[in-house]
């Protein structure tokens, strides 16, 4: 968290009222007490999308996002918790305050804010060229390649003269100096020649930073020499890793994925085309600072490297970069063109739009490049590709998920279902057994609660359910003390929320889900999973006895699964014992109808 108090937090969160800040971007019906429409954040046709105005949060029964008027805005204009804060304070007129920065920041802030100007004049600069006399041949080689005036606009291209110190003298004259120049990767400086432009006599692409600031640019030869493009070096601005070319455009797209593209003139193209959600690497293969990067603006990335050798190896080495970020995958197929770029000059865009409709799951495009490398007429060679597949499908965890994948391969490449259930299930066992520990409790329930407590879907259910009621219920802080144990919740972040009510709940009179929720402003998946606690209260005809009950059984079912863990660990017999008595008695761990 920033250098913000909590109690400013918490003031600008409650002066904006979330039906308001909501409303104004989504369209929101009322419906009894809450508010109801179409979630922005996964697309949906019937709306599921909720905002209370009593508790001040919203939450979607679709896809699972929540949070409040601060997470809301972090999600939907992609801000940081900065800029939301700033946003939702000048909006009612609270002012904030400026931290002190160190004098090695006030530093750094400096370079970096003068390198941000040297950066922007150059732009400028280029900008200029290019519609002026010396960019004349620039112009027609951007016309000739389809681009339209509008779009030169939109993206600021610009031309390098062909000179050798055109942009120094410019900048010069603008007051840099040489070393910033230097830093900044516009000009080199040589022993006999002295200084002479870094890039000369190509079309100029600035890349910009997600808050549209120039920080690197690329250039474009007009002739068919290599290399083609040449990009800036580093510098303090220019992280090659962990910026997207056009991010500061696609960040605003109302689609649910985002394109990625190989080349400038590909993510060019395809925003011409009215497709906005296009981005790409900055002349560097694709790590994963970009794909947290994407995960930030999206869930879902859709692949369209070109279709060429090279193509198809980087877009394998991409999928388990974007996978390990948690993202949706799908791959696009441009054949029989080579990139985005040419596709759409030859196809237009309605059939773009078409090959995005058809991109092919991951798993089912890399079935497909695994597939070359072997002869499938071979026996042999046929079981080898099976295994592979098997061995692939045993990564997905979820078992669900892996059976979808499973029946989708088999059907796409023609396997028997049969066969390749036994091979996965043979793989699958033999990753089982040589990590298994000995002597311990292997019934399934347990294997699956010590493989991963947190995602058991029962569990957090029943954490949500409890955490509910203990900050909106009128249990006092000690009664749920005495009901309930920090220990219960198997997730840190569900103990920590439940810490904190039991703090909060002596010192306020109401203790709004809003307010909780201003704590885990920073993270999204924390934010999620505390608004769904809030998204767990009683109907409002369920009877105390109802209540008791249902409260009672996910005490019950957390704390066995917290003492079957216990078990697994336990080091001495009389421990053991003591836990297995505790166990018997599970059944006497209710929660009475006097206290919901
Ligand atoms: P491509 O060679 O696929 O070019 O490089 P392209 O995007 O189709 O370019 P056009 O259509 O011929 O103009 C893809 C990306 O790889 C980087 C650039 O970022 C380029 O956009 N690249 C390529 C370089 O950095 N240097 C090069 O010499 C070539
Ligand atoms: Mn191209």
């Amino acid at each position: 968290m920033p250098f913000y108090p909590e109690e400013l937090i918490e003031e600008v969160r409650s002066r904006n009222d979330i039906v308001a800040v909501i409303g104004a971007r989504v369209k929101l019906t009322r419906k009894g007490a809450n508010y109801f429409g179409c979630c922005p954040f996964h697309s949906e046709k019937t709306p599921s999308f909720s905002v209370s105005p009593s508790k001040q949060m919203y939450y979607c029964f679709g896809c699972g996002a929540g949070g409040n008027v601060v997470t809301f805005l972090m999600n939907y204009e992609n801000y940081n918790f900065t800029e939301a804060m700033e946003h939702l304070a000048s909006r009612v007129g609270i002012t904030l305050p400026k931290r002190e920065m160190t004098s090695q920041e006030k530093e750094r802030e400096s370079l970096r804010s003068r390198l941000l100007q040297l950066n922007g004049e150059a732009a400028k600069f280029y900008f200029y060229q290019l519609r002026g006399e010396a960019g004349r041949e620039g112009l027609a080689y951007l016309s000739r390649r389809g681009l339209s005036r509008e779009t030169l606009q939109k993206f600021g291209l610009g031309f390098a003269p062909n000179s050798y110190d055109a942009l120094y003298r410019y900048l010069k004259e603008k007051g840099f100096s040489d070393e910033e120049l230097k830093v900044g990767g516009l000009a080199r400086f040589k022993e006999q020649s002295g200084a002479h432009d870094y890039f000369r006599n190509r079309v100029m692409f600035p890349i910009m930073d997600r808050n549209s600031r120039v920080i690197g640019f690329g250039g474009r030869v007009m002739e068919p020499i290599e290399p083609k493009y040449l990009n800036s070096p580093e510098t303090p601005l220019f992280d090659k890793g962990g910026n997207l070319y056009a991010l500061h455009l696609a960040r605003a797209t109302r689609r649910p994925y985002l394109l990625l593209c190989e080349g400038y003139m590909d993510v060019i193209s395809v925003h011409q085309a009215g497709i906005d959600a296009a981005v790409a690497s900055l002349g560097t293969a694709l790590t994963g600072g970009h794909a947290l990067l994407l995960k930030r603006y999206t869930d879902q990335v859709i692949l369209c490297y070109d279709s060429d050798a090279a193509g198809i190896k980087a877009a394998m080495r991409a999928i388990p970069i974007l996978r390990e970020a948690g993202l949706g995958i799908r791959v696009l197929d441009l054949k029989p063109y080579k990139d985005p770029d040419e596709f759409i000059v030859h196809e237009g865009t309605e059939a773009f739009e078409k090959r995005i409709e058809d991109a092919l799951n991951f798993f089912l495009y890399q079935s497909d490049v695994w597939k070359s490398g072997y002869n499938l007429q071979n026996p042999a060679e046929r079981t080898a590709y099976y295994k592979k597949l098997a061995e692939e499908l045993v990564t997905f965890e979820d078992p669900l998920e892996r059976d979808n994948y499973l029946s989708a391969v088999c059907e796409r490449q023609e396997i028997s279902r049969e066969r390749m259930e036994g091979l996965v299930g043979r793989i699958g066992n033999g990753r089982i057994s040589s990590e298994r520990p000995e002597s311990v409790d292997l019934s399934e329930e347990a294997l699956s609660l010590r493989a991963r407590p947190e995602r058991d879907e029962g569990l957090l259910t029943a954490s949500q359910v409890l955490l509910n009621w203990a900050a909106t219920g009128p249990a006092s802080p000690e009664k749920l003390r005495e009901t309930i144990r920090e220990e219960d919740f198997p997730l840190q972040l569900y103990r920590e929320i439940f810490r904190y009510i039991l703090q909060e709940k002596g010192q306020r009179e109401v203790l709004l889900p809003a307010t909780v929720l201003n704590r885990y402003l920073e993270s999204e998946e924390d934010s999620k999973l505390a608004a769904a606690i809030f998204s767990r209260s009683f109907s409002e005809s369920a009877s105390p006895a109802q209540k008791s009950r249902v409260l009672s059984e996910s005490l019950q079912r957390l704390r066995k699964a917290y003492l079957q863990k216990e078990l697994q660990t336990a080091g001495d017999a009389k421990s053991m014992q003591a836990l297995i008595t505790e166990m018997s008695r599970i059944r006497s761990v209710t929660i009475g109808e006097n206290l919901v």
